[in-house]
C-alpha cells in the first residue's frame, strides 16, 4: 500500500557502503558526507542546467551517500502504487534514461514482483562504474529504443532536456519521475498534455485523461507527492551537519502507458495535505478538470486523516462549490 512507510532497506545500505569504500569513506563519516553533500547542494543552485560532475570526488560522495537514497526512495513510491494498479504486467524490458547510480532500478528490483531486463542510457562512465559497484547489472544503450524494451523510466533527467524528446513517444508505456519544484513539476503536466493527444492513458497519479485542474485553473499549482520515511541514524547524523533536511520527501510523477487504465472504484486520489481552517478542514482531490476538495465541517467533529497522494472511493456527501462536504469515512488503498 503506497501510504505505508518507507526505509532504507539493509540491502542498500550494504551496497552503498560496498561503493564507498574505495573512496575511503562510509555511512559512519558523517563530517566528511556532509562536506560533499554541501557541495553537491551548492552545485545544484548555482548551476541549476549544469552537468553533474561525476567524476569528482565529492560528487561520488554525495551521490551515493545521500541523492541516490533518497532518489531511491521516491522511485519506490512510484513503483509501489504502479504495482498495485498492475502497471507491470507483461513488462520484460525496461530502459533507464539518464540512470545516473541506478535508483530506478534498485527500486524496481525491490519493489515489483516480476523481474524485467534492464538497460541504460547514460552519458556518464564514471556514473555507470559506480552503479555497477552497487551491484547492478544492466546493459548499456547509446540513445533509447522504444522497439526494444516495454517501459521506459526517468528519474530526475528529463529536466536535463530542453524539450521532451521524440524518441520518448516510441515507448509505450512509461514511468517519469521529476523534482517537484513549480517550473519542473508544471513541465511534465504540459508533457502529460502531449502525451494524452498522443495517445497515451494516465495510470498514476491522475485519475482522468481530462485538463490537469493543478495546471489549468490556478498558475501557483503544481501536482507533486509525498512520502514519509523512516531516517536512518547515519542520515540524520550527516543532515544534523546540514543547514537543511529531508525529514519528507516530495516528487513529481507520471505513470503512462498505451494500454487502457484499469477501472477501480477508487475515482478520487488526494492531492495536497491537510489543513485545518476555521471551522473546517480541506484536502484537495483530483477526479477531474476542476480543483476540488473534500471538507469536514468542524461541527461534526474531527476530520478523517487520509494520507497525501492515495486513491479513495467516493464517500457520501454533498457538493458546495469547489467542496465536496464528507458526510461518511472516505475508503482508501
Ligand atoms: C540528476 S541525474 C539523475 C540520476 C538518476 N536517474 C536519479 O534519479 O538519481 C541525471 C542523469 O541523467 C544523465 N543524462 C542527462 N542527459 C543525458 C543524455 N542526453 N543522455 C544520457 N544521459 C543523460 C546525467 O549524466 C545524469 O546522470
Amino acid at each position: 500500500m503506497i501510504s505505508s512507510a518507507f526505509a532504507l532497506n539493509p540491502d542498500l545500505t550494504a551496497r552503498l557502503e560496498k561503493a564507498l569504500a574505495p573512496l575511503n569513506l562510509s555511512l559512519s563519516k558523517a563530517g566528511d558526507l556532509a562536506t560533499a553533500v554541501q557541495r553537491q547542494s551548492d552545485f545544484y543552485i548555482n548551476e541549476p542546467t549544469g552537468r553533474t560532475p561525476w567524476s569528482d570526488r565529492w560528487c561520488q560522495t554525495a551521490q551515493i551517500s545521500y541523492y541516490l537514497p533518497l532518489n531511491f526512495l521516491r522511485a519506490s513510491r512510484v513503483m509501489r502504487e504502479a504495482q498495485r494498479l498492475g502497471f507491470f504486467e507483461g513488462i520484460r524490458s525496461v530502459v533507464d534514461f539518464g540512470a545516473g547510480l541506478g535508483p530506478v532500478q534498485l527500486a524496481y528490483e525491490a519493489e515489483v514482483q516480476s523481474p524485467a531486463r534492464f538497460s541504460v542510457v547514460e552519458r556518464s562512465s564514471e556514473a555507470i562504474r559506480l552503479s555497477r559497484l552497487l551491484g547492478l547489472e544492466f546493459d548499456v544503450l547509446e540513445r533509447p529504443d522504444g522497439k526494444r524494451a516495454d517501459l521506459l523510466t526517468a528519474s530526475y533527467s528529463l529536466t536535463e532536456l530542453a524539450s521532451p524528446p521524440e524518441w520518448l513517444f516510441d515507448f509505450d508505456n512509461l514511468i517519469l519521475i521529476e523534482p517537484s519544484t513549480r517550473q519542473d513539476s508544471r513541465a511534465l503536466l504540459e508533457l502529460r498534455k502531449i502525451l494524452i493527444d498522443r495517445g497515451y492513458q494516465m495510470w498514476a497519479p491522475c485519475t482522468h485523461q481530462e485538463g490537469c485542474p493543478l495546471l489549468e485553473k490556478s498558475p501557483a499549482d503544481w501536482c507533486h507527492d509525498r512520502l514519509h520515511f523512516d531516517r536512518p541514524e547515519w542520515m540524520l547524523a550527516v543532515e544534523k551537519r546540514l543547514p537543511f533536511q529531508n525529514p519528507t520527501l516530495t516528487l513529481s510523477y507520471l505513470v503512462a502507458s498505451r494500454r487502457p487504465r484499469p477501472s477501480t472504484k477508487q475515482t478520487v486520489r488526494t492531492v495536497g495535505d491537510l489543513m485545518r481552517e476555521k471551522g473546517k478542514a480541506r484536502q484537495m482531490i483530483c477526479r477531474g478538470p476542476e480543483r476540488e476538495f473534500f471538507a469536514w465541517m468542524a461541527r461534526h467533529g474531527e476530520p478523517q486523516e487520509i494520507p497525501r497522494g492515495v486513491l479513495c472511493e467516493m464517500p457520501a456527501g454533498e457538493s458546495k462549490s469547489n467542496e465536496f462536504r464528507v458526510q461518511s469515512p472516505v475508503a482508501h488503498t
